[in-house]
């Protein structure tokens, strides 16, 4: 884990990342939403669970978390899901059906502590208004991104993400070049399903997101970003079918 860090008032990233040889690093980020009612985005990578516990420990009294949205079931995101769950009684875990079945291969979840909703909902949490949407970007079914309303803060998932040469605080501080390619190459080996759809169908699940008109954007996989360094990244997405697969080994 590296040391949690505020971009904007009532956020705080929790960052860590995966190192990729010749590369760089892929940023892997969870979010607290700080408030009366914390929210927890994401809960870490599974083999720092602790870590990640002890960091959270340090920001806020986590029995008072209430909500946890989960983007997905990934180790990645979950990664301390279920201690989490134990230390939070009151803590309500949102995702889908289908994330909820995946998650119970690993461990009983109690459904009563679910909220379960999907892409399009509408629903209210910590005390802010959020609308779950599927991501143009995804390697799971039960993949949501959220979209805070009010302050507009779009919590994307894999969506977006991006191998960068090393970690940084701002999407800012990634060079543009080596961003955009980053995030082609992560969003191709990620989501190789990219080569099969239509580009113009695709391009148009962009701009849905484009529409959004989010102020920040908070990537699992991408350092955060506002909205108008986060253009370029928008356009480069909506080609990402263009582009052909990724030459993967064999
Ligand atoms: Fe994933
Ligand atoms: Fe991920």
């Amino acid at each position: 884990m590296e040391p949690a860090f505020s971009p904007t008032p009532d956020v705080v990233v929790l960052p860590s990342c995966e190192p990729v040889p010749g590369v760089g690093v892929l940023p892997v980020q969870a979010f607290l939403l700080r408030g009366a009612s914390p929210v927890l985005v994401d809960t870490g990578l599974a083999r720092e669970a602790d870590a990640f516990i002890d960091a959270l420990d340090m920001l806020v009294d986590v029995s008072r978390l209430s909500c946890i949205l989960l983007t997905h079931e990934d180790a990645d995101h979950a990664g301390a899901l279920f201690p989490l769950l134990e230390r939070a009684p009151h803590a309500r875990l949102v995702t889908t059906p289908v994330g909820f079945g995946k998650l119970g291969s690993v461990q009983h979840l109690d459904p009563t502590r679910v909220r379960f909703v999907g892409p399009g909902a509408r629903f209210e949490a910590g005390g802010r208004t959020f609308r779950a949407l599927r991501p143009p970007m995804y390697d799971s079914p039960a993949t949501l991104a959220f979209f805070e309303e009010r302050q507009r803060w779009l919590f994307a998932s894999d969506g977006f993400g991006a191998f960068v040469p090393e970690l940084t605080e701002r999407g800012e501080d990634v060079p543009l070049e080596a961003g955009l390619e980053g995030m082609s190459a992560f969003c191709r080996a990620n989501s190789p399903w990219l080569m099969d759809v239509d580009p113009a169908l695709y391009a148009e699940a962009v701009g849905t997101f484009r529409r959004l008109d989010a102020d920040w954007i908070f990537a699992s996989h991408l350092p955060p970003i506002r909205k108008a360094a986060f253009e370029p990244y928008l356009e480069r997405a909506a080609r990402l079918p263009k582009e052909g697969q990724l030459p993967l080994a064999v």
